[in-house]
């Protein structure tokens, strides 16, 4: 009997209500408008107000989805969760988003990986549809990286915003859904984007609680360097290994970090502009939640059979690229 493969069936995201823009950074750092788009792509970003945390996006995201695609919460087998900012160290954010919107027979956990978050997790996903025994897994890619920048800090703060969205996977037998990944790490580029304190390393202390490691870190150009060249060049091998050219990728997905990042990733799988799914002006980088709020906004756009690409780079270092066809 053939094989399932897992295809996405639905996908919603939430981003929070309160816009931060770039003027009302102007008054918080010493940075303009015109520095943060021309070096970023960011105009805005959204951000968490009166208590909104991952786990109310997250729980959103699944009642949604159940919704859109007719089916209850209970008949939700699993719920993965990329995120480097979970509601507590622990319980993990899963069980938390499965309580709150009634997926109350699933399981599941959180995964870290910083940008590279929903790649790794909607690969991870995959793989329990395909030992043909989960048949309905939500992955949610998601972050509130304002809980963890430093608003005096200009090198971070103007990058990241809230937001998160996730995906159903399902069998299909159709030879749609995800078709191959390349999933890599590099721990050795850890100290270049970290948060230094809050984990058992060096936790969190009365001394070091206002010291700029209890924030994100970013050594920005290194990191810039390393992910110009390993985005573009694990598209690159995810479509020769697949024999696909420029005129046969629809769409590619990347992770929304930088804007000149991403041309340099189209440009070197030979896309043209159309086909590249951008949202940084107004979301700014969500870290695991970039892709899927992709994916949620150009879902009409998108055909069955199309041949799209995601691809990701964040810090650990992680990164990677997931071709898959797209199955409504
Ligand atoms: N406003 C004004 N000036 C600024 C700001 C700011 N917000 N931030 C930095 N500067 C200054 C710097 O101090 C520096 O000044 P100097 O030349 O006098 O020293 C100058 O601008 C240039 O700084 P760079 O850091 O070299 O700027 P760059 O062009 O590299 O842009 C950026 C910075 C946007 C962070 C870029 O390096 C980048 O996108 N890096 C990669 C980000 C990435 O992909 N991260 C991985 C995913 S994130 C994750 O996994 C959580």
């Amino acid at each position: 009997m053939k094989k399932p493969s897992a295809a996405i069936t639905a996908v919603h995201s939430v981003v929070p209500q309160k816009i931060l823009s770039n003027q009302d950074l102007e008054k918080m750092v010493d940075t303009s408008d015109e520095w943060i788009v021309s070096r970023t792509g960011i105009k805005e970003r959204r951000i968490v107000d009166n208590g909104q945390t991952l786990s109310d996006m997250g729980s959103e995201i699944v009642i949604q989805i159940c919704k859109k695609r007719g089916i209850s919460p209970l008949e939700v087998d699993m719920v993965i969760v990329g995120t480097v900012t979970a509601d507590h160290r622990f319980p993990s954010t899963s069980n938390i988003i499965c309580d709150k919107s009634g997926a109350t027979n699933a399981w599941g956990f959180d995964l870290s990986a910083a940008c590279s978050g929903f790649i790794y997790t909607l690969v991870t996903g995959q793989q329990f549809i395909e030992t043909e025994k989960y048949k309905k897994i939500i992955v949610i890619g998601g972050d509130v990286m304002s809980s963890i920048v430093s608003y005096k800090d200009r090198n971070t703060c103007i990058i990241f915003g809230d937001g998160a969205g996730g995906v159903l996977l399902e069998p299909n037998l159709e030879g749609l859904g995800v078709i191959d990944s390349i999933l890599k790490a590099d721990g050795s580029g850890r100290d270049l984007l970290i948060q230094k304190y809050g984990g058992s390393a060096y936790p969190i202390t009365k001394e070091n609680v206002e010291h700029p490691d209890a924030y994100v870190y970013q050594e920005g150009r290194s990191v810039f360097k390393f992910a110009v060249t390993n985005m573009a060049d694990v598209s690159a091998e995810i479509m020769e290994r697949n024999n696909l050219n420029g005129d046969q990728v629809d769409w590619l997905i990347p992770h929304q970090a930088n804007l000149r990042i991403i041309d340099a990733t189209a440009n070197r799988m030979g896309l043209s502009k159309e086909k590249v799914m951008i949202n940084i002006e107004k979301y700014g980088n969500t870290t695991s939640g970039t892709i899927p709020l992709c994916i949620w906004e150009w879902e009409s756009k998108l055909k069955k059979g199309d041949n799209i690409i995601l691809a990701a780079f964040g810090g650990g270092f992680t990164w990677g690229s997931v071709y898959l066809k797209w199955a409504y």
